[in-house]
């Protein structure tokens, strides 16, 4: 790979959780070492069930919270180490953008001043020359120069999502951190805003994390798939060595309750049993052993590595270095 624009090193957090007056807190291991290179202009998408660490990752990646353990380097520097100034600086170069665009606007300001506001906070610019940016930024995202003195509640939901894109990119940020951005937006919006991040990523050079629980978004979207478990990567890789022949039980798993990730395939369905387990108290070994269609005895005691396999990283005894899916015993077809 190229110089990555952003590398993470074992990233972690953890949060202690109160339980109740009677019981001592529990602590729950939110992202439990994490690692990537991302490429300049390249989306990296995170995939995983609700409660798999991602909006924790998200949060680490953007420094909205420092990351517990690990390292962030930004062009060769730590910043998870880095003073105040270094951090004030790197805030700049990695936006992020939420799920809920209504939330991130101040309802009481007009969408010119809320794009602005970055500039106004970080650089020196003249009013007049910020309002040329926030010009600029929104023709860039669709909007038009009558937009700039309105406020949120005149917009629709795409609108409102490409309000708050425009803001985060308009300090030119390396990286744009996006967590879950289309998932609140009406199927018909959809995919409008996200040809609009395709069309952002080329005329600007932006890098993308792009956090998404839908399959099919993120087929669209990415350069590379990572799939996290109780805040684990368990597979990770190139998004055409995923999407063609993913090898670990809980890629396919996700697949296969995807129809559109996978329509030539056939309708064979594997069905995840049981829920997510409590991340108070993971099992012991893989993580993915009560629910998995290949567990063997070692499952249950040996954490799996993640290591290359077939030319993609994956934690798995049961992932075998060919080419080809890993096959599920239980593949059965759906009724
Ligand atoms: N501030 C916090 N305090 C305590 N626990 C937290 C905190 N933030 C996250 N967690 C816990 O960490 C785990 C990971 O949560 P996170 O929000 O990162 O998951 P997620 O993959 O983004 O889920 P979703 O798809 O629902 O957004 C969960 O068990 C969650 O309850
Ligand atoms: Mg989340």
């Amino acid at each position: 790979m190229t110089q990555p624009v952003l590398e993470a090193v074992n990233l972690a957090q953890s949060y202690e959780v109160s339980r109740g007056f009677l019981s001592a807190p529990a602590t729950v291991k939110a992202v439990a070492g994490i690692s990537f290179r991302l490429a300049p202009r390249s989306t990296l998408a995170v995939v995983g069930e609700s409660g798999s660490g991602k909006s924790t990752l998200a949060r680490m990646l953007t420094m909205i919270e420092a990351p517990g353990a690990g390292s962030l380097f930004l062009n060769g520097v730590d910043v998870a180490e880095a003073d105040a100034a270094t951090r004030r600086r790197y805030r700049g170069e990695v936006q992020m953008v939420f799920q809920n665009p209504y939330g991130s606007l101040n309802p009481r300001q007009t969408i010119g001043a809320a794009i602005e506001e970055p500039l106004l906070v970080n650089t020196p610019l003249p009013a007049a020359e910020r309002r040329a940016r926030a010009l600029d930024m929104m023709a860039r995202v669709g909007l038009r120069p009558e937009h700039h003195g309105r406020y949120p509640h005149m917009f629709s939901g795409g609108q409102r999502q490409r309000i708050a894109i425009a803001r985060a990119l308009v300090l030119k940020p390396k990286i744009l951190v996006l967590d879950e951005p289309v998932s609140a937006l009406d199927v018909s919006v959809r995919a409008q805003v996200l040809n609009l991040l395709v069309e952002l990523q080329e005329g600007l050079g932006v890098a993308y994390v792009f956090v998404s629980h839908d399959l099919g978004v993120v087929r669209h979207m990415a350069d590379e798939v990572m799939v996290m478990y109780l805040g684990r990567a368990v597979e990770h890789g190139p998004r055409d060595a995923i999407f063609s022949a993913a090898k670990h039980p809980y890629t396919r798993a996700l697949m296969s309750a995807t129809p559109m990730a996978d329509p030539g395939a056939k309708k064979d369905r594997i069905v995840l049993e049981g829920e997510l387990p409590s991340p108070f108290n993971p099992p012991t070994g893989c993580p993915f052993n009560p629910r998995c269609p290949l567990v063997m005895a070692r499952c249950r005691s040996e954490m799996p590595p993640l290591e290359t396999k077939a030319g993609r990283l994956v934690a798995c005894w049961a992932a075998q270095d060919t080419p080809g899916p890993t096959p599920m015993r239980r593949e059965a077809a759906a009724a």
